[in-house]
């Protein structure tokens, strides 16, 4: 049977997240340098997206750039900004063809203009679409998130709008950057680090994480697969017993 096939599509995660990690490590491996990473993790970021649609995963957050990749060489930052905006127009026909609709969560003010331009573009002409939200988190930073939920709650409370008494987990839920969409279910980490890197510390609070040594750039369907049969293969207990999962008491 193949991995695919192993998959209980009744079961899917409804959103998988994804931490892709290793484009400089795949590059300086080939003797390349870490750009070549970058632009060989585009291709990687394709076959997760149609992998995910071809499910029928309805949600896949891409952590593409950390509000702490900002300290990186000025040259790979540059590097990083002009792939992106390639990549969103170079992207945009295949995402309209198969009904993805693209979102995008993090600082969008702080990137280059044109590439917030474009990103703002792509996300209002792929609204419409059904299939799927691919979410790019850029500049992202879940620290910062939370503060700035924080302050916009602050701020309704000041003007009368809300009362202390109304702050509760969905109104920090509404406030985060991901406001509208479900939690992960799945978070995906390669290259074999394992952590967080700020990355939906609020939303991840009862993910199954998953890492693998693979570098991001070889990262593919038949990876994605693999993931997704571990997740199903784990018991979600939610605090609770196995015994009571078992007789749902
Ligand atoms: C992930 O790969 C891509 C970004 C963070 C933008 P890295 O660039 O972190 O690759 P390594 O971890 O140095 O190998
Ligand atoms: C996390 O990767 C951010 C992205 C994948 C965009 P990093 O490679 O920047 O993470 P750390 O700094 O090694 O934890
Ligand atoms: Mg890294």
């Amino acid at each position: 049977m193949s991995l695919k096939e192993q998959i209980d599509l009744t079961r899917l995660p409804k959103h998988i997240a994804v931490i892709m990690d290793g484009n400089g490590r795949w590059a300086k491996q080939k003797g390349m340098n870490r750009i070549f990473g970058h632009t060989n993790g585009v291709n990687a970021v394709r076959e997760t997206a149609e992998a995910c649609a071809e499910l029928g995963v309805e949600y896949l957050t891409m952590y593409a750039f950390s509000a702490e990749n900002w300290n990186r060489p000025q040259l790979e930052v540059s590097a990083l900004m002009t792939l992106l905006l390639k990549t969103i127009n170079g992207e945009l026909k295949t995402l309209l063809k198969n009904d993805i609709r693209l979102g995008a969560i993090g600082d969008i003010d702080s990137l280059p203009k044109g590439v917030a331009k474009e990103l703002r573009e792509a996300i209002e002409k792929t609204s419409h679409c059904k299939r799927m939200e691919l979410i790019l988190a850029l500049s992202y930073g879940a620290k910062n998130e939370m503060v700035r939920a924080v302050k916009q709650i602050a701020l309704k409370v000041q003007s009368g709008e809300t009362s202390l008494h109304d702050i509760n987990e969905n109104l920090i839920t509404e406030n985060l950057y991901t406001a509208g969409r479900p939690d992960p279910e799945l978070l995906i980490r390669t290259s074999g680090e394992k952590r967080v890197s700020n990355f939906l510390l609020w939303q991840l609070a009862y993910a199954e994480f998953y890492f693998t040594d693979v570098f991001w750039p070889e990262f593919n369907k038949e990876e994605l697969y693999k993931a997704v049969i571990e997740f199903q293969n784990r018991e979600r207990r939610f605090g609770k017993t196995s015994e009571q999962l078992a007789t749902g008491k």
